[in-house]
This record gives C-alpha cells, sequence and structure tokens, in this order.
C-alpha cells in the first residue's frame, strides 16, 4: 500500500478516501454509498470457486481442528453457513445454483462500473475443461467481453500450499488458478 501511496503521490494523483463496505455481491448496486462513490474504472476480485466447497467461514487450528474462531473475536454468531460463502452447497446438481449466482453478482457489479472499466479476476474450477466455458458464457450475460490479445494465453498458476484443497478428492484440475481479463460492455 506504500508503494501504491508512493506512485500515486509521484504520479501527481489526488488519493481518494476509501469507502469500506460488506454487502452480498448481488446487491452491491442497490447499495448508496457505493452508489454515490462513482462507477468504478476497474474491479479486482476472486469469486466462489464452482465445484470447490471452502469452509470459508471456519478456521482450522493446528492445521485440522475446525473452529468457529472468526466468529468468537468479532463477538456475533455465523448464522449462513458455509452455502452462503460458496454460491451454493456441496451436492453436485448445486452446480446450476452456483452459475445462476455468480451471473446475478457480475450483473450487478457491471452496473457499478464504467463502460470499459477493467474487471481481473482469479477463479479455479473443479472440472476446467466443461465449467471454464459456462463461466465465460455467465460473463458475457453479465455484460463482459473478455480481453485476450489474439492467441494470447490466459495466465494459470499452481495454487501455493496446495492444503486448502486436499479435501478434493486428489482431482488436480483445482489446483490450478486461472486469472481472468474482462471489459464492461
Ligand atoms: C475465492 S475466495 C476469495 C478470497 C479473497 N481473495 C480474500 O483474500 O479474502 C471467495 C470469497 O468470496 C466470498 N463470497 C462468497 N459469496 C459472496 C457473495 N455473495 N458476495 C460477496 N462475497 C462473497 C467468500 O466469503 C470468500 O471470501
Amino acid at each position: 500500500m506504500r508503494e501504491v501511496a508512493e506512485a500515486l503521490d509521484a504520479a501527481g494523483v489526488e488519493p481518494h478516501t476509501p469507502v469500506l463496505r460488506q454487502n452480498d455481491a448481488e446487491q452491491i448496486d442497490r447499495d448508496t454509498r457505493i452508489r454515490t462513490a462513482g462507477l468504478a474504472d476497474l474491479v479486482v476480485t476472486s469469486p466462489p470457486y464452482p465445484g470447490i466447497h471452502m469452509l470459508y467461514h471456519r478456521w482450522q487450528v493446528d492445521g485440522r481442528k475446525e473452529t468457529d474462531a472468526p466468529y468468537w473475536i468479532a463477538a456475533c454468531n455465523d448464522g449462513c453457513g458455509s452455502a452462503f460463502y460458496n454460491f451454493a452447497d456441496r451436492r453436485r446438481k448445486a452446480e446450476d445454483k452456483y452459475f445462476e449466482k455468480a451471473e446475478a453478482s457480475f450483473a450487478a457489479i457491471r452496473r457499478v462500473m464504467k463502460p470499459g472499466a477493467i474487471m481481473a479476476q482469479m477463479i479455479a474450477f473443479s472440472e476446467p475443461d466443461r465449467q471454464l466455458r459456462r463461466y465465460m458464457g455467465v460473463m458475457e450475460r453479465a455484460g463482459f467481453c473478455e480481453v485476450r490479445d489474439n492467441g494470447a494465453r490466459r495466465i494459470w498458476r499452481d495454487v501455493p500450499g496446495r492444503r486448502w484443497h486436499a479435501s478434493f478428492k486428489g482431482d488436480l484440475s483445482s489446483s490450478r488458478e486461472v486469472v481472468l481479463i474482462h471489459e464492461a460492455q
């Protein structure tokens, strides 16, 4: 952040006061604080991953025992459950629900972006060959067009520290993440 601040300063850009909000992405365009902040030039995100169920709301102690520690610290109850944090629950037929939620969320995010603004996201798939194509359809219907020079490859990386997907039955496709760059139409 210090480097960003120095770079902005060197470029003579006035710093903006950050606005921090906690929202369901699907509701983001209804948040008056966000709307009054003006349309965004850039969105950087990493949504839940299709077919990869993560316990975002639980912390592991000693790398094993799952706990409610974040809620103890915040002195509140979660009350939402894991489906809330993954766009869908663990069942196989939940995939349609995942894609519906992703489309509604990205359509709402699109409404708070300028035309031509950039959306950069990192995501992984349990079955990339099939799900990536479907995901790109979601992005298109939500109002985005992929930015990719003719023939240029997308950026893929191995997930550092593979422990987080260890429960995923050894399916190696989920250990690769891809960066997708889109432009708001
Ligand atoms: C792949 S993780 C990205 C985590 C992020 N890169 C970070 O460092 O915190 C997906 C995140 O999306 C959040 N999420 C799930 N459903 C959401 C929703 N409807 N709206 C906004 N965020 C959501 C999850 O809680 C989780 O933190």
